[in-house]
């Protein structure tokens, strides 16, 4: 199963966002988080941001929706570039009419499930999912550390469903990046570990080995 990076520009300068986005050129996609202030305590930013840099960047955009009314809003972030969108079970839109909403926009579909959230609520979604995102910290802000506590989850929904992208967002750096393709993970959102690094790139090839190498 292919292993992706996908650095989170939350982490990134904001004022120079497009010379961040040069920085990621080996990464496999690039994490979009945003926040209403409802869902989670922050704001950040929306579709206007995204449709800017989707003009300076030809990395696939996963676009994790940390809002309180999604179905009100993907249509704006499809059009906007996102190529994959994901949105929490935890929010109040409804779940598969919000799914069948981004599928019909020709996006990829994703759900997201909080730490405190068990594994079986995206169960009955998994036809319709491209991915599952497990974070491993509480949404909402950056540079927390990982909960190793959620790795059960990945191994269930993992034995479930062998061929799904699973995502975890929180926390992740060289060393965290093995728990989790350890337990099924194939896909890493790495905000502070990569932009706050020396060298941005490689270690966002540090991270796709050490997971490649954990997952064998
Ligand atoms: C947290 C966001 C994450 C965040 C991760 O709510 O969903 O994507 O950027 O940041 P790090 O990698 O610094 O934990
Ligand atoms: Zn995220």
């Amino acid at each position: 199963m292919e292993m992706k990076i996908s650095p989170s520009i939350l982490a990134s300068d904001y004022a120079n966002l497009e010379k961040e986005l040069d920085k990621c050129a080996s990464a496999q996609l690039i994490h979009v988080d945003v926040m209403d202030g409802h869902f989670v305590p922050n704001i950040s930013i929306g579709a206007p941001v995204v449709s800017s840099i989707k003009k300076v960047c030809n990395i696939p955009f996963d676009v994790h929706l940390m809002i309180s009314n999604p179905l009100q809003y993907v249509e704006d972030f499809a059009n906007a570039g996102a190529d994959i969108i994901c949105f929490h079970t935890e929010c109040d839109s409804p779940i598969d009419e919000t799914l069948d909403k981004i599928i019909s926009l020709g996006k990829k579909a994703a759900l997201a499930i909080k730490p405190g959230t068990d594994a079986k609520a995206v169960i009955p979604y998994l036809d319709k999912l491209d991915m599952v995102l497990v974070m491993t910290v509480e949404p909402g802000f950056g540079g927390q550390s990982f909960m190793e506590s959620t790795m059960p989850k990945i191994e269930a929904i993992r034995a479930m469903a062998p061929d799904i992208d699973i995502e975890v967002d929180g926390g992740i750096n060289p060393e965290t990046v093995k728990i989790a393709a350890k337990a099924g993970a194939n896909v890493f959102v790495a905000g502070s570990a990569v932009f706050k690094s020396e060298n941005p790139e490689s270690t966002i090839n540090l991270l796709k080995t050490n997971a490649e190498n954990a997952a064998k």
